[in-house]
């Protein structure tokens, strides 16, 4: 069943003088519950290709089509409240916010108006448990390293549990013991019914998914299916 399509989708920075078209007529579709990887040189649009699926950013031309809704038609305040329900987004720097524990960055991304404290911090506990931080929830951003501040930004990124997870390279300043950790991570998020999208440089990462798209200046040149 579909549950992404981009239909010629075209995007172009525009910064003073000048012009680059990051994304030139990209079409793909997804169904629901694939693990796919973005994958192309520096500057091929990956980063865009995530900006624009995750309504933070509106395609110049084309249309994007999330779950039947044509989510490259709505207005920013719109989009934001499209994405906070349906869109868990991981970043290359984890974007934690320093001065919150563990616990408290993953309870601050959650939309759930009517629910109790002590349920968020319930079900907060819950998604630090998942990606195994349960014992380091009172931790503050610089207590944690690397490889487990971006674990907590998994688990905000699953608070609202959202149908889609977007990861942009997630573990571009990881080791390679995080890097595995991060990816099995998002492979049981996928497991569990999310579709999940991450863009990466590296081979061995690209290796997880079970299907690949490659970007080479804005245009989509490969999509393998395993
Ligand atoms: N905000 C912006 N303003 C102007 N140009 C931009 C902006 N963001 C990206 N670009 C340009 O758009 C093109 C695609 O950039 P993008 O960040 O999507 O590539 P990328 O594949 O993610 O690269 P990397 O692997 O280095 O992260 C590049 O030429 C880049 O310089
Ligand atoms: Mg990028």
């Amino acid at each position: 069943m579909v549950l992404i399509v981009f239909n010629d989708v075209w995007k172009e920075y525009v910064m003073g003088r000048v012009r680059v078209w990051a994304l030139r007529g990209v079409s793909f579709s997804v169904k629901r519950g694939e693990f796919i990887a973005i994958i192309g040189p520096s500057g091929s649009g990956k980063s865009t290709l995530i900006y624009l699926l995750s309504g933070i950013d509106r395609p110049s031309r084309g249309s994007i089509i999330i779950d039947g809704l044509e989510i490259s038609k709505l207005g920013d305040g719109e989009r934001a409240r499209w994405r906070r329900n349906n869109v868990g987004i991981i970043f290359q720097f984890f974007h934690l916010i320093p001065t919150l524990t563990a616990l408290e960055n993953v309870m601050l991304s959650m939309e759930l108006a009517n629910v109790k404290v002590k349920d968020k911090v319930g079900r907060a506990m819950e998604l630090l448990e998942f990606v195994g931080l349960r014992d380091k929830a009172d931790k503050f951003p610089w207590e944690l390293s690397g490889g487990e501040q971006q674990r907590v930004a998994i688990a905000r990124a699953l608070a609202n549990d959202p149908p889609i997870i977007l990861a942009d390279e997630p573990t571009a300043f990881l080791d390679r013991a995080n890097k595995i950790k991060i990816v099995e991570l998002l492979r049981e998020a996928n497991a569990l019914g999310k579709t999940v999208i991450y863009t990466t440089h590296d081979q061995e990462l690209a290796g997880y998914a079970y299907r690949r798209i490659r970007l080479l200046d804005g245009v989509l040149v490969g999509d393998l299916n395993e």
